[in-house]
């Protein structure tokens, strides 16, 4: 862990330095030795990666908060880099806690919700306990924007904003971001259970949850390289070391030694709190090379792996599109994150902007 976190470190002060210019020099020995992120050619065949989010803004629009909070961002940026700094993967948690927001009830900040006396807490459902994070990261933005801009800015735009901040410091793209999400005076626990996909899902499991939510194949794919950064516990992928199917064998798709390195990490008995990183080969720095380890069966998860080997030309031409070209990975994550961010939002005069995220005003 020593390294990972200097060396995340040391990408945060190159980011600051360089700013947006991409073609600055990369400190050598940060891709393991292998990462083909200055290698990697253009290519123009690509398929079926270019589909816009046709679906309206909802309502939302990027320059919401121009007269009534302009250093929104910049003050999400400032907590970021701080959170980052001291912990690599607030990142991706921060990611991922945005994806798990939206797919329950839409991106009203329902996740954020603690138990109370009227709220029974997303927090505990399957797919977040004892594994969602980055709350206390969202809370210190909150309260930083309090000060600045009290009641004005949601919880449900805050974490919009620190996934899309949590990319760009990662070294991932940016976007413009539609904003003015309310916060929900609800949650959802069956919301949470039944829409949010797991990490042993299939590859039709997969997109029938995507769709739901009216996303299509190319932002399963594109969205699901934002493995890209961050770490999974053993328990998420024990099963595919050990008893795949039911048989007692490993997953016949795992690459021979990065199934034994696993195995290592990943004990069939105990060790369930383990961690490791969905994408070894550069595990904080957001770029392509998720992609070209699925091509090589080093994918981490079964909902990882999939993409490539379940029965889907469309993700897997996806894959190999992405591995090969960064950039069109980099557009259509940025097009995809803009149409998960538009899922079911609040406007208007429905719910309420919190004061506190944890809980309804
Ligand atoms: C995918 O998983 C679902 C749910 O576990 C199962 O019902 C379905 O048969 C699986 N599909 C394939 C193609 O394996």
């Amino acid at each position: 862990m020593a390294v990972f976190r200097g060396t995340f470190l040391g990408l945060v002060v190159v980011t600051l330095v360089v700013s947006a210019t991409l073609s600055a020099a990369h400190p050598e020995g940060f891709n393991f030795g292998w990462g083909s992120r200055w290698g990697s050619k253009p290519s123009t065949d690509h398929h079926g990666g270019g589909h816009a989010p046709a679906g309206g803004s909802h309502g939302l629009f990027p320059q919401f908060y121009h007269s009534s909070c302009p250093q929104v961002n910049d003050i999400v940026i400032s907590v970021l880099q701080r959170a980052i700094g001291k912990d690599p993967r607030v990142a991706a948690s921060l990611l991922r806690l945005h994806f798990h927001d939206c797919f329950a009830q839409g991106c009203d900040a329902s996740v954020l919700l603690d138990n109370s006396m009227t709220i029974l807490s997303e927090k505990g459902a399957a797919p977040n306990v004892n594994s969602l994070r980055g709350f206390a990261v969202i809370d210190e933005i909150k309260a930083e924007l309090e000060e600045a801009c009290p009641l004005t800015v949601s919880c449900a735009d805050i974490v919009a904003l620190a996934a899309r901040g949590s990319t760009v410091l990662s070294d991932g793209p940016n976007w413009v971001l539609p904003l003015g999400r309310r916060d929900s005076k609800t949650a959802s626990v069956k919301s949470s259970n039944s829409n949010i996909p797991s990490s042993r899902s299939n590859l039709s499991t997969l997109i029938t949850a995507f769709k739901r939510q009216g996303l299509d194949e190319t932002d399963l794919v594109a969205l699901s390289g934002g493995h890209t950064i961050g770490v999974a516990k053993c328990s998420t992928f024990k099963r595919r070391l050990y008893n795949q199917n039911g048989n007692d064998q490993p997953d016949s798709t795992l690459e021979r030694s990065y199934y034994f390195g696993l195995k290592s990490v990943c004990p069939s008995r105990g060790g369930d709190n383990n961690i490791t990183p969905l994408d070894f080969a550069s595990p904080a720095r957001f770029d392509n090379t998720y992609f070209q380890l699925l091509l090589m069966g080093k994918g981490l998860l079964t909902s990882d792996q999939v993409l490539l080997t379940g029965n889907g030309r469309k993700a897997a031409e996806l894959v190999k599109t992405y591995a090969d070209n960064e950039r069109l990975f980099f557009q259509q994550f940025a097009q995809s994150m803009v149409k998960m961010g538009n899922i079911n939002p609040l406007t208007g005069l429905k719910g309420e902007v919190r004061k506190n995220c944890r809980r309804v005003n």
